[in-house]
């Protein structure tokens, strides 16, 4: 029995370490994403599309973060500023990835340069 149980706790790093963020990303859900930004009240601060708010005290626009998913997760983790941190006993690294992957679901805006008015 208890080498059932040291194989299963091997077998379960060598699949952390094969699977990797990456592997975690690719099977990641932006629907499940979108419902976790609510769920955890993200939107309170960055909005529900993730595009910030005027007020200078509350989030940033998160909908085209340049934050790698190591990043993203660690900032969410202990972050800096206003924003009060989510430890992992209320916001799952599963769900976080989901919010990461509906962050990068979402439209991004089109370059200046592309819209008409605003060429000289
Ligand atoms: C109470 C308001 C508030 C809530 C709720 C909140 N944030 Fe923030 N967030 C902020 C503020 C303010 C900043 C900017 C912090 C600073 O640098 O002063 C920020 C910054 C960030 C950044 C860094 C963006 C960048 O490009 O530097 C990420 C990523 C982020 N928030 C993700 C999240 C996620 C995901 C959630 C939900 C789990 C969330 N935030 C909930 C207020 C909030």
């Amino acid at each position: 029995m208890a080498n059932v149980r040291v194989f299963l706790t091997l077998a379960a790093f060598a699949g952390a370490i094969v699977l990797g963020p990456d592997a975690a990303l690719a099977v990641a859900s932006a629907d499940n994403g979108k419902v976790a930004f609510v769920k955890h009240g993200c939107w309170q601060c960055h909005g529900f599309e993730g595009q910030g708010s005027s007020d200078t005290s509350a989030g940033r626009v998160l909908y085209d973060t340049k934050l790698p998913f190591n990043a993203f997760k660690a900032y969410v983790r202990d972050p800096s500023g206003a924003m009060p941190p989510f430890h992992a006993e209320v916001l799952s690294d599963s769900d976080l990835t989901d919010i990461y992957a509906y962050l990068q679901s979402l439209p991004k805006p089109k370059p200046a340069s592309d819209i008409p008015l605003l060429k000289q």
